[in-house]
Formats: structure tokens, C-alpha cells, sequence
């Protein structure tokens, strides 16, 4: 991967201030922020925030997000917490309650293959969110990875992940991107509807100009080569990036509770929003902090 794809390594942590959605009813330390008993920061710097610690325990303190952007452990397929399983249903019920109404939660996940069977615990845990969180799944949408595992004697060569898009009602920020070129670009829109009826109308488009670029289809091919940052499953820069460009606005607060080597706040960092990230393992939290004193790189989407 590029430089342009993952700006994020360097080494100048800065402990200052407090996010701005962080509850205030904490202690003031002798620099003279604001922070939850047991809830002080690993690394603030006023727009990034990153706490070391289980989501389950620090999501109930925060202050509502406008937007997940996340991947969290498939199963038990990385062992990242001493080999023991995850718990997903208690971190699932502590985010959905983080999310403002209109809000967005994008969940990157795959299913395990365990005894030949895969476990269709994405799908769980994408019902569980419906059925017990009452959000909406938007859109089903597919991550194609460019780039090839060992295949199975028995099956085809996996070749996508999964990015589910869930919403507390409807979604209250869509920008999508509009970077597919079109094959007919600069051709006279002509055409026409069939109604319900059976009979036809004239397209309302018809006589523009097609654009050269259209919005884009809801899979997207996006490398899987990762940089080796330390941690053994990252995000695609890119991925993150263009999430949370579609589903939030400059200054909007971005959330990863299982933030890694912290790719979702790289990207929110570039994108001019706030972000926060729990995680867990301390030398994850330790990665991202050198990835966020990056110089800021162009963005690149594709
Ligand atoms: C798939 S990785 C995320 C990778 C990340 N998107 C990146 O680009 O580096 C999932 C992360 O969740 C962390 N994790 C697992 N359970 C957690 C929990 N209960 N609270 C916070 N972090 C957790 C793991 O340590 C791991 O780093």
C-alpha cells in the first residue's frame, strides 16, 4: 500500500485537553482536563481520542456518535485477547446506544469457517442489531479484496468481506461518491419508464448530458495489501476514508471501539472530523498513536 493510501506512522504522542464528547462530570487533572474517574485518556489531541480499555466498559461514558466506522474480531479467528473468545452481544447493545438518532454504524465483517461450516455469526450479529437494537440495515454492501487467500479443497477462492450498513432511522448525511466512470459520458440522456401499469413515460433525465463520473455501485474494490503497522488485521486505508466521507460531515464525531492500529482515526483525522477509539490491547493503542503524528497526506479514495 502507498503513502497516499495509508498516511500514520510517526512517534509524537500528545496527552491534552478532552474530547468534546466525553460526559462531563469527571475530575480535573493538573492539566486542567476534565476526565471520568478511571476514564482518563491514553492520548487526546482535542479532535482524536483514544482510549485503552474494553469497549463494553468505557462506551457507556461517552456522549453519542454520529458515526461507527469498524471491524471487529472475527470470532476467534485472531487470538487478540489471550486466546479467549469474543464477546459480541454486550459490546453490540453498549454501541448501539452510543449512536445519535440518523446515525450510521459501518461493521466490516467476515464469517469464520469452523468444521468446514462457516458460522453466519455476521449475519447474528447484524439481526441482533435490528431485532434488539431497532436499528435499519441500509444497505448491504461488499468490500472485494484485491488480493488472494489459501483457498479451501472444497470451495471457491474467498474474495469479499462483508460491510453492512446499519442506521438509527434513516441515515441523516449521504454523500456518495461519484468517482465510476461512466462508459457513456458525454452521450444525450434518452430513454423511458415503465410504470407499474404497464405503460411508459419519458425518462425526466432525458436530454442531459451523461457526466463523465457517476455514483458508485455498493461493492467496492479496494486492495487488501495492508501496511505492517504492527497489528494483523488492518482496515484498508481507503475503506475507512470513504465511509466516513459518504456518511459524515467535516466536524462530525467518528467512533472505532475496536480501533486496531487505528486506520478509522487516521482517516477522520484527514477528513477533518473528531474521532474516538477504544482498544483493548495497549501496544495497538501504542501503534495508532505513531500513525496519527503522520504528517496529513492527500486523501485518496480509489
Ligand atoms: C479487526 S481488529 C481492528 C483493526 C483496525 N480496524 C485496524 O485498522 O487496525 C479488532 C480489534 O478489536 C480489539 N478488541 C477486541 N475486543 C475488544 C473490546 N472488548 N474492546 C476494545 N477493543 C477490543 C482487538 O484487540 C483488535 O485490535
Amino acid at each position: 500500500m502507498g503513502r497516499d493510501e495509508d498516511p500514520g506512522q510517526g512517534d509524537t504522542p500528545a496527552m491534552s485537553g478532552l474530547h468534546p464528547r466525553i460526559r462531563q462530570a469527571g475530575v480535573q487533572d493538573r492539566a486542567g482536563a476534565h476526565h471520568r474517574p478511571g476514564m482518563k485518556p491514553y492520548y487526546d489531541d482535542g479532535q482524536i481520542t483514544i482510549y485503552h480499555g474494553d469497549c463494553r466498559e468505557i462506551l457507556p461514558s461517552l456522549e453519542p456518535v454520529d458515526l461507527v466506522v469498524t471491524s471487529p474480531p472475527y470470532g476467534s479467528i485472531r487470538d487478540y485477547i489471550d486466546g479467549s473468545e469474543f464477546e459480541w452481544k454486550g459490546c453490540l447493545d453498549s454501541m448501539v446506544a452510543c449512536l445519535e438518532p440518523g446515525g450510521v454504524i459501518m461493521w466490516n465483517v467476515d464469517n469464520q469457517t469452523i468444521n468446514g461450516s462457516e458460522t453466519g455469526d455476521a449475519f447474528r450479529q447484524v439481526l441482533y442489531m435490528m431485532d434488539e437494537g431497532g436499528l435499519r440495515l441500509h444497505d448491504t454492501m461488499i468490500y472485494l479484496r484485491q488480493g488472494v487467500t489459501f483457498p479451501d479443497a472444497n470451495r471457491y477462492l474467498p474474495g469479499f468481506e462483508y460491510m453492512f450498513i446499519l442506521s438509527k432511522g434513516a441515515p441523516s448525511t449521504f454523500q456518495g461518491l461519484k468517482d465510476r466512470p461512466n462508459i457513456s459520458a458525454g452521450a444525450r440522456i434518452h430513454g423511458s419508464v415503465t410504470e407499474t401499469d404497464g405503460t411508459k413515460r419519458e425518462h425526466s433525465r432525458n436530454g442531459k448530458t451523461i457526466e463523465p463520473f457517476g455514483l458508485r455501485f455498493n461493492y467496492w474494490s479496494i486492495s487488501s495489501s495492508a501496511p505492517d503497522v504492527g497489528h494483523p488485521a488492518v482496515m484498508p486505508y481507503k475503506m475507512a476514508a470513504a465511509h466516513i466521507a459518504t456518511w459524515s460531515l467535516e466536524n462530525m464525531t467518528i467512533l472505532d471501539p475496536f480501533m486496531g492500529s487505528g486506520t478509522t482515526l487516521r482517516a477522520a483525522k484527514d477528513l477533518g472530523r473528531r474521532a474516538i477509539g477504544i482498544e483493548i490491547e495497549e501496544r495497538y493503542c501504542e501503534i495508532a498513536v505513531k500513525r496519527l503524528a503522520q504528517e496529513v497526506l492527500p486523501l485518496a479514495f480509489t
